[in-house]
């Protein structure tokens, strides 16, 4: 992967020489996503604003939001390969102490352009903002969309370990034999990964990163090599690490200039052996039991 580095840097582009291409670029996503080809994207995976007020956004109605979350759908389904998969991340917009789920409130857009739901995926994760008047949110949705019926998906390389891998058929022709598949297990559609927080090995100059393990479970499970995959929400580059850490190519855009800045700083360490990640399927850490008096 090291041969294929960019020498050249232009307008925040970087451009790899193949065998992986890496457009990363600081500009808005509506304008990035129409001057890329239609059809071209395998996966299109993404965390957009949660229109809470973060730095990087400004808080304005639900309808505008979704007005405004509409427009970005819209693009991205029209640059979706027909054996693409879409997969928006959100949380709560939260108003008030009143909490509006942000995959109810953008689902039927979705659906509006025809895709279907394969996944609801429950990402659960351990730290966060203690509540006083509620339960405090500890998981966040991915929704997993496709465009048709004939989509990728590649269970093998996102197995995770059996519990029993030893388990035996205990009866039939099979008696005997062990009964787990030697390569794991489903992940399922719940996933306990934690979220990139302080003392976290990926955490940089970001307010709410993606663990890079959790977007490389949809990059493995839902492209094969040399696709190409897009984050219009790039922040600092988790998805495109994910991609080209895993031979895909690697396309996104986001607003804010030191955002993009890192990002190509993390792809230039990925690619000269020096970035930390995460191991994708590393257990969480579970503090020891204390013995009960
Ligand atoms: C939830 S963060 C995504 C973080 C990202 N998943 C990561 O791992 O760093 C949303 C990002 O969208 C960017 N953004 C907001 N509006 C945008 C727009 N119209 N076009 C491109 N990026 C935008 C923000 O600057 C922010 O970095």
């Amino acid at each position: 992967m090291k041969s294929s580095i960019a020498t050249s840097q232009s307008r925040n582009v970087l451009n790899f020489r193949k065998p992986l291409t890496a457009q990363i670029e600081c500009r808005d996503n509506l304008d990035f996503m129409r001057s890329l080809k239609k059809e071209s994207m395998k996966l299109i995976v993404t965390s957009p604003p949660y229109n809470i007020g973060k730095d990087y956004e400004k808080r304005t109605s639900n309808e505008i939001y979704i007005e405004q979350q509409s427009l970005a759908i819209a693009e991205a389904v029209r640059l979706l390969h027909p054996e693409g998969s879409i997969c928006w991340q959100v949380g709560n917009h939260v108003d008030d102490g009143e909490i509006f789920p942000l995959d109810i409130l953008l689902y039927q857009k979705f659906k509006d352009l025809g895709l279907k739901l394969r996944n609801r995926i429950v990402w659960t994760f351990g730290h966060g903002l203690h509540c006083q008047k509620r339960f405090s949110g500890r998981h966040e949705t991915i929704l997993w969309f496709t465009k048709g019926d004939d989509y990728t998906f590649n269970l093998d390389p996102i197995r995770i370990p059996s519990k029993y891998p030893e388990k035996k058929h205990f009866k039939g022709p099979n008696k005997g034999k062990v009964s787990s598949n030697p390569l794991g297990k489903n992940p399922t559609d719940v996933w306990d990964i934690p979220n990139v927080k302080s003392n976290h090995v990926e955490k940089l100059d970001h307010p709410c990163q993606f663990p890079v393990g959790l977007v490389e479970r949809l990059v493995l499970g839902l492209t094969n090599k040399g696709d190409n995959v897009l984050d219009p929400y790039l922040g600092v580059g988790s998805s495109a690490v994910a991609a080209l850490k895993n031979g895909r190519h690697a396309y996104g855009c986001d607003i804010v200039r030191d955002y993009v800045d890192i990002a190509q700083e993390r792809i230039e360490m990925l690619l000269d052996g020096s970035l930390r990640t995460r191991p994708m399927n590393k257990p969480v850490y579970q503090p020891p039991l204390r013995d009960e008096q």
